[in-house]
């Protein structure tokens, strides 16, 4: 990840009156990204991996304090094998990147939200060296969720409060159980779908929506910047 000046942060802060506080993205659209150009499925990620890079920079460089990336959920492990294992090594590769360059940058920390269990040793030992080795950071908090379900992780957070003794829960209960997301302002869905897809039940509470029908490996500065655009307009009342 890039380290960017403060001057540039200075000069993106004010291009915004509002910016979400957590902004989550689907990262959708990279197997129809490849058919249309007679590629392997593998290819769409690859190139969707490039993307989130240039994304999450941008996040940083704006100052957004946090930004979920859906990369696998606890549904994918339904396909095919040969493309579950390019998505994994395609995980390993960036974090090996990416743990170097955010060590170096000294802004951004990454965290791993998801079910560890299915993920093999070596990438949960790349993941959990890149979290401690940017646990220090200030800047953006990259919340890249792997293997992550909104549904699992709320019976996870509820089974954590039975096991912490409770027998019935609030909701600041459950919020403090989850994985330590805030609730999130806007959702960005590209690819021309118009779902959910099971990605942060719990803290979409109140999220705000932008769908587009570009498709994730086409995803440009100028999306996310049409994005946060309308959500500048958007008359936000939480049920008020
Ligand atoms: C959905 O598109 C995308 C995924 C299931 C994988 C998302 C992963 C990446 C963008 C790679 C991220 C990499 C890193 C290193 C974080 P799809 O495959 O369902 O596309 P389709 O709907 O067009 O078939």
């Amino acid at each position: 990840m890039a380290l960017f000046s403060k001057k540039d942060s200075k000069i993106c802060s004010t291009e915004f009156a509002v910016l979400p506080n957590h902004l989550g993205i689907i990262m959708d659209g990279n197997g129809r990204w490849a058919k249309n150009r007679g590629l392997p499925r593998t290819a769409g990620h690859k190139a969707g991996a490039n993307v989130f890079r240039t994304i999450s920079d941008e996040c940083a460089r704006l100052g957004i304090k946090y930004v979920t990336f859906y990369a696998f959920s606890t549904e994918n492990w339904k396909r095919p094998q040969e493309e579950v294992d390019a998505l994994m090594s395609l995980f390993m590769d960036y974090l090996l990147e990416a743990k170097a360059d955010m060590t170096k940058a000294g802004t951004s920390k990454i965290k791993f939200i998801g079910e560890r269990r299915g993920i093999s040793k070596e990438l949960l030992d790349l993941m959990d060296e890149a979290e401690q080795e940017t646990a220090s950071h200030t800047g953006t908090t990259v919340y890249l969720a792997i293997n992550y379900g909104g549904r699992q992780e709320i019976v996870s957070a509820v089974n954590s409060l039975i096991a912490q003794g409770k027998t019935s829960v609030t909701e600041e209960d459950i919020s403090a159980n989850v994985y330590t997301v805030p609730d999130c302002d806007l959702i960005i869905r590209p690819s021309g779908e118009e779902r959910l897809s099971n990605f942060l039940l719990w803290q979409a509470a109140y999220s705000e929506f932008w769908y587009s029908d570009v498709l994730w490996p086409d995803f440009k500065k100028d999306d996310l910047y049409s994005a946060l655009r309308e959500f500048e307009k958007r008359n936000r009342r939480f049920g008020g």
